[in-house]
């Protein structure tokens, strides 16, 4: 069964500096967020798409969304509320079992491989999970006054990347908690974890980059030219 795809693109991308937000910036003379949902699409043709834009954005181009199903949801003031947005529209239709998979839209460089072993590894897990990889570097907090305080063991740790994917009625429950509870959660996991729940890593590539800076856009092209070879 092909899942419900859920892609927040309502950030403004201020860390990037341009004049625009990431997701239309243009690697290969298309925009990052014509790359991201060619690769979802690639993955999962018959996915049901909600995609969460600023209700403000004029930059937007239906011709750049490949399904044949898909809908535009207004996004939040934060990517939680965005990803809520995007589930309170699909109330209804999706049933509390349908598998979510929730992508940045800032994310062009998933592979289609990752992108189905996730679906596959999530098909009959009763929680869900993440594309995560081990971090490499050793790992610092810093005193706030720029030494470091402490080396984090980096055993264990790693990074979150997206898809991340829940059953429909617990990520609506760990995202409602979550805001009512106004504790700032980054990715749907955390706010899964918070209910108890542990979902499952799954190792991707590290070459699944979140464009944040601006040298991360030239990185992505050279990223996807590489994927390609
Ligand atoms: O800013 P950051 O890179 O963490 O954003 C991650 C993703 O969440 C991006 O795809 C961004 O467009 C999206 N987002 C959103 N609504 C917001 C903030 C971020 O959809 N209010």
């Amino acid at each position: 069964v092909a899942p419900w795809l859920v892609v927040p693109a309502a950030g403004q991308g201020r860390r990037m500096g341009a004049d625009r937000p990431k997701q239309y910036l243009a690697i290969d003379g298309r925009p990052v967020l014509a790359h991201t949902l060619a690769r979802l699409h690639a993955a999962f043709p018959a996915a049901r798409l909600c995609l969460c834009l600023d209700p403000e954005d004029a930059r937007f181009d239906p011709a750049w969304v490949p399904f044949a199903e898909w809908r535009r949801v207004p996004g939040g003031a934060e990517r939680v509320d965005s990803v809520a947005s995007a589930l309170a529209a699909i109330a209804g239709e999706a049933g509390d079992d349908d598998l979510v998979l929730v992508h940045d839209v800032a994310r062009p460089c998933v592979t289609v491989a990752d992108l189905v072993r996730l679906h596959a590894v999530l098909a009959d897990d009763p929680v869900g999970g993440l594309l995560a990889a081990p971090v490499a570097d050793t790992m610092k907090r810093d005193d706030g006054a720029g030494r470091v305080a402490t080396t984090e063991p980096r055993a264990g740790l790693w990074h979150a990347l997206t898809p991340q994917g829940f059953r429909y009625g617990l990520l609506r429950r760990a995202l409602t908690a979550a805001r009512e509870a106004g504790v700032a959660v980054t990715d749907e996991a955390s706010a899964v974890e918070a209910l108890g729940r542990f979902p499952r890593l799954v190792s991707g590539r590290r070459d699944n980059l979140k464009i944040t800076h601006p040298e991360d856009l030239a990185l992505a092209g050279q990223i996807l030219a590489a994927q390609r070879q």
